[in-house]
């Protein structure tokens, strides 16, 4: 009989990713039918994430929530791993407080999930297998992908940068890329089999890859070469080394979408010093500045953080001024949390609850209005969708355009995996509506 996995995810794309790999990992040890709730798998794998403190506590509820399954059903394994599991000391205090946890692995031992299983299969008690270093890339994909027509590749492991506050240097290790044969491979494949959106997945994909002989823009010419129409997107690019040849890059490439995500963080330089950020806010906007002159229409999107240690009112307001000046389409934004073994969680002055939650209803609030008035700009125009799926319920398909917007519209055939030409015709939340303006479309009129 074929036995039923349940995988929760936490966290970023890399984890997303990450828990196709476990799929498909999961899929050639038995485990070949996915179940809709926990509740009825034979194994529940927690992909977890410790960016802040609420993804941990996501997790720690949904653990602690399957104590009851797992009394009644007690064959039914529970295994946690990623980026949570693999802080200092996580592992035991993890299987403290949950003992009926059977396997705990890390980030570093991901792609060894199957060994992982086959060695608690042979043992009774529970396996906690953590590896303090990071193991060798991997260079073939394994994942078991849901994803179509959209599709991760990996192009770098870790990142070197530690940034004050952030612990992803010390969960996923040191910067390691993979070959650019390897990725190359790995899209051609992809796009042959009707993939056609690829996005790059790294911590700091303009790190790629000195021990491969070869610089990120190279790798996305050598990626296009050839090819005819998909999109290509990467994330994350960090500021710092955000330079001109990337950006005559995305100007001569057709395939890389005009759309960038280059987290700034803060529009303060005092605090941008204490992050570890290496860049000014001017030298920021100069480098949007380039990017807009170089690529017309480009647009730009970040990750911004309220409530540093030490931030004051003043300083806060700078970010609220860099996200007008940036002109960001859209922006993911972040309560500080203090993260244990970080620079920042240990300095003083931090800020209290009830001003970060202020201050954040403030940002937000900006960053949406800005949002809602580049949709607003969509109403009448003609966009190019990626139809992606069907919504049963709306009885519309969906997608979205180069620059990541939805898009929702009626179709007489089915067309996910399509480039589909929409026009605009309600543009007034995130969201945008509309029908189709291509040939498939007037025969459905
Ligand atoms: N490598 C990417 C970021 C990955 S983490 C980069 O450098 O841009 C994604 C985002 O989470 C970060 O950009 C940051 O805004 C946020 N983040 C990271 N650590 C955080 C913390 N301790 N508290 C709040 N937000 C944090
Ligand atoms: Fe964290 Fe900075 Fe590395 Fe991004 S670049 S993962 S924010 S340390
Ligand atoms: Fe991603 Fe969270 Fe790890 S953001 S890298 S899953 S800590």
């Amino acid at each position: 009989m074929s036995k039923r996995y349940h995988i929760v995810t936490y966290g970023c794309q890399m984890n997303v990713h990450e828990s196709e790999k476990l799929a498909g990992i999961l899929r050639a040890h038995g485990y070949t039918e996915e179940s809709a709730s926990p509740e009825e798998a034979d194994i529940v794998v927690f992909n977890t994430c410790c960016i802040r403190e609420n993804a941990e506590n996501h997790a720690m509820g949904n653990i602690g929530a399957l104590k009851k399954v797992k009394r009644a059903r007690p064959a039914m394994l529970i295994a946690v791993g990623g980026c949570m599991t693999q802080q200092e000391g996580a592992a035991q205090r993890l299987r403290k407080k949950f003992p009926f946890i059977d396997i705990v692995f890390g980030t570093h031992n991901l792609e060894e999930f199957g060994d992982l299983l086959a060695r608690k299969a042979a043992q009774k008690k529970a396996l906690v297998a953590v590896p303090e270093r990071e193991s060798a890339v991997r260079e073939e994909d394994i994942s078991y992908r849901t994803s179509y027509p959209n599709a991760w590749v990996n192009i770098m492991y870790g990142c070197n940068n530690f940034c004050s506050y952030c612990i992803v240097p010390y969960v996923r290790g040191r910067e390691r890329s993979r070959s650019p044969e390897a990725i190359v491979r790995e899209v051609r494949g992809l796009l042959a089999e009707g993939y056609r959106e690829i996005t790059l997945l790294g911590q700091n994909v303009n790190s790629y890859a000195p021990e491969c002989g070869m610089r990120f823009p190279q790798l996305l010419r050598k990626i296009c070469e050839g090819q005819g129409k998909f999109r290509l997107r990467f994330m994350t690019s960090n500021p710092k080394d955000f330079g001109e040849e990337l950006i005559d890059t995305v100007a001569e490439l057709p395939q890389v979408c005009k759309l960038i995500h280059l987290p700034v963080q803060a529009g303060s330089d005092r605090i941008l010093k204490l992050m570890n950020r290496k860049y000014t806010a001017e030298e920021y906007l100069k480098k949007l500045e380039s990017l807009r002159k170089k690529v017309p229409g480009c647009e730009v999107t970040s990750d911004i953080m309220v409530g540093f240690p030490t931030e004051t009112e003043e300083e806060f307001e700078q970010t609220l001024s860099l996200v007008k000046r940036a002109d960001l389409a859209a922006a993911f934004t972040f309560v500080y949390s203090p993260r244990s073994g970080t620079k920042a969680a240990a300095m003083s002055g931090q800020i209290p609850e009830e001003v970060k939650k202020e201050r954040i209803m403030r940002l937000v609030e900006l960053v949406n209005a800005q949002t809602r008035e580049k949709s607003a700009k969509y109403l009448g125009k003609t966009v190019e969708i990626l139809c992606e799926d069907h919504d049963e319920k709306r009885g519309l398909y969906l997608g979205r355009d180069e620059y990541g917007r939805m898009g929702y519209f009626p179709s007489g055939d089915n067309c996910i995996g399509q480039f589909v030409q929409m026009k605009v015709t309600d543009a007034s939340g995130i969201s945008l509506y509309g029908e189709r303006a291509d040939a498939a479309g007037e025969e459905h009129k």
